[in-house]
């Protein structure tokens, strides 16, 4: 059995700014509540019509990544793109991704687990590589949430929230057991699949039928969450699934050299670091800058605090994501 580890890490955000005052322009929203209540003072729109997406961003994350690696595209043996907001409905991102970085022939998956996407496309990886099947894995996270958002009051409580961007890591085989990977604990429950949900159109009720309804106050095109309900149950299912990797790994929380929670709302985060015990710099948040980018933002983030040199070899990385689903998760990395 190998072990895999990430030896290159990259992320590209759109360059267009959107600040809270930008919002207030749109909405009925303040800035002093999207700060209160989130902690986000900016996040990165893709500007309409300038040929940017899900794939184009996860191209230009992935192209640093491989830089660093040091490894041409054509070495990767399998891609793993995590999206809540492909380009198509089909075929996937994955394969665009793929052409772009002109790899023939190698699987190219795409990984539907929301705010846990990246988290979840990370262990799959993890897997193929452990058993062999492959060595060299290309995870990407990338999200284009703006294209899709009601930027009117009526959607506030999730539009201020959301941000566009992409996070890439290479992952490669490793004999030493003793780096890389350590543990990966993947859950989900679908009971609460609704709570946060983007559900038209849908198979049952395709385009034409919502065109012809022509009903003003149907919003099933716009994502839904019952943004409480949804807190509560982050905070829980961020502490047990954290918990679950201390014990497998039997690291202590002031082990931990860097815990990168998905950035879902600052609070989540500051809750969680609290219930550990975990000083300021154990813990990465950039969510005051770019929102919550869903599959992209573990990656992102990972991608900064290495840049910002606080992962090094030796770190203690604690990964972990909660979103819609709801799914939730946790990778334990020896860097
Ligand atoms: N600006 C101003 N007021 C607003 C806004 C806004 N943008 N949005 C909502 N409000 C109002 C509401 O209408 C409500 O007003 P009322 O009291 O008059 O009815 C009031 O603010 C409070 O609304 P709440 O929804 O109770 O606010 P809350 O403190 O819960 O914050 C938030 C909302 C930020 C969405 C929070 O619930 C949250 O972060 N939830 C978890 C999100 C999350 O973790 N998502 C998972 C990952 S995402 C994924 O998987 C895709």
């Amino acid at each position: 059995m190998f072990n895999s580890k990430i030896i290159g890490l990259g992320k590209y955000v759109p360059e267009n700014i959107v600040t809270n005052s930008d919002l207030e322009k749109l909405m009925d929203t303040s800035s002093e509540w999207i700060v209160e209540r989130t902690g986000i003072l900016e996040r990165r729109h893709i500007k309409k019509g300038d040929g940017e997406g899900v794939a184009t961003m996860g191209v230009k994350a992935s192209k640093i990544a491989l830089e660093r690696a040091n490894m041409n595209a054509q070495e990767i043996d399998l891609i793993l793109l995590a999206t809540l907001s492909p380009d198509y409905y089909f075929p996937g991102s994955g394969v665009l991704v793929q052409d772009a970085l002109e790899i023939p022939d190698c699987p190219a998956m795409d990984i539907r687990m929301q705010c846990s996407g990246f988290v979840y496309a990370l262990a799959t990886a993890d897997q193929f590589i452990k058993t062999g099947m492959y060595k060299n894995v290309l995870v990407i996270g990338s999200e284009f949430h703006s294209g899709g958002l009601d930027m009117t009051s009526r959607g506030r409580n999730v539009s201020v929230i959301f941000g566009d961007g992409a996070g890439a890591a290479v992952i490669t085989r490793t004999e030493n057991n003793k780096e890389g990977i350590l543990s990966s604990h993947l859950h989900s429950d679908g009971k609460h699949s609704k709570e946060l949900s983007l559900i038209g159109p849908n198979t049952g009720r395709w385009v034409p039928e919502i065109i012809a309804d022509n009903n003003p106050d149907d919003i099933s095109y716009y994502p839904h969450m019952n943004g409480q309900f949804v807190f509560k149950n982050a905070v829980v299912r961020f502490s047990e699934v954290i918990m679950e990797g201390l014990k497998k790994t039997g690291w202590t929380p002031d082990e931990i050299g860097m815990l990168i929670p998905h950035q879902a709302n600052l609070r989540i985060s500051e809750f969680v670091q609290k219930k550990f015990g975990l000083s300021d710099d154990q813990v990465y948040n950039n969510i005051q800058r770019y929102g919550n980018t869903t599959a992209a933002s573990i990656p992102i983030a990972l991608t900064e605090a290495w840049e910002e040199g606080k992962i090094v070899p030796g770190t203690k990385v604690v990964l972990a994501a909660f979103g819609s689903g709801f799914t939730w998760g946790s990778v334990m990395i020896q860097w």
